[in-house]
């Protein structure tokens, strides 16, 4: 339960300075976020007193020793967990005023979540995982397959669809997980260390996807303990003890991700 104080001015949507656009309101305006766990009879400060906007379009890579918070940030800033003090605007709507079926809701039709460890389900194609994020919306059977399908040629896996996960590498797998998480077309991809369990070259496969759904409009936020991995985003940002003790810019938010691949295209996944 969030036992942030509200105040009059809390509960407006934030906006970016001298602009009054849609396209110019953060996707992630944080401010004064912590998140405390009681253990027993310890407290564990996972967060502490973080503020932090996230334009639309930006590609973030978030860094810091085990322990860090880095997760704990990143399931706040996905929805999945609820800060113990502060105020979060996802897209300009404040995430405290939604119950737990509208923040379901915020965290389906606006975010694709890729993790370490896939999270597919075993003895299901490559296909009907993609599929699945469609079924939970409830689109219609025909439109779903069609949609799963592009998102599976986006990430270069035509010849896998109708694979088991484990009938494929760890990159295909990680690849399949990327197209579930794009084929509801969110406007942001959040990524906990989503290259930890790949080789070398799985890895920058990967992440040139995720260069490549950046150059087209979507916001990235990746963590990674790699500075390899960072070096793909155009903002870096780096936690220490809950805080955040660097941050800074590698390339224009509008601009091109530093180390996509001239070679590499995408096509976009269309919206329903
Ligand atoms: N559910 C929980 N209950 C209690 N403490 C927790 C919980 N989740 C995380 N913590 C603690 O909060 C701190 C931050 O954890 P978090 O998982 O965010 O770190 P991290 O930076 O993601 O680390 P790693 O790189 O190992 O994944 C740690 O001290 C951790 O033990
Ligand atoms: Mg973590």
């Amino acid at each position: 339960m969030s036992s942030a104080t509200p105040t009059a001015k809390a509960g407006g949507a934030v906006r970016a300075a001298g602009t009054d656009g849609r396209a110019q309101r953060p996707i992630v305006a944080m401010r004064h976020i912590s998140k405390i766990y009681a253990t027993g009879d310890a407290e564990v400060h996972a967060v502490r007193d973080v503020s932090l906007t996230i334009e639309r379009g930006d590609f973030v890579a978030i860094m810091g020793a085990s322990g860090s918070g880095k997760s704990t940030m990143m399931n706040i800033v996905g929805c999945l967990d609820i800060p113990t003090q502060g105020w979060y605007w996802l897209d300009g709507v404040d995430v405290r005023l939604l119950d737990e079926v509208a923040l379901a809701e915020v965290r389906s039709r606006k975010i694709g979540f890729v993790f370490q460890s896939y999270n597919l389900i075993p003895r299901t194609t490559a296909l009907a995982n993609v599929e699945l994020p469609l079924a939970y919306a409830g689109v219609h059977r025909q439109e779903r397959r069609q949609r799963a399908i592009a998102a599976i040629e986006a990430v270069g896996l035509s010849e896998r669809m109708s694979h088991l996960p484990n009938e494929m590498s760890g990159g295909q797998q990680q690849r399949v997980a990327v197209a579930r998480a794009i084929v509801t077309n969110p406007a942001m991809i959040l990524a906990d260390e989503p290259t930890g369990n790949l080789d070398t070259t799985a890895a920058e496969d990967v992440m040139r996807i995720f260069s490549a759904l950046n150059e087209e409009g979507r916001t990235v936020v990746l963590i990674t303990h790699e500075a390899d991995i960072a070096a793909f985003a155009k903002r870096v940002i780096r936690l220490r003890d809950g805080q955040i003790i660097e941050d800074y810019r590698v390339a224009a938010v509008a601009g091109r991700p530093p180390r996509l691949g001239a070679e590499h295209t995408i096509r976009t996944v269309e919206a329903s």
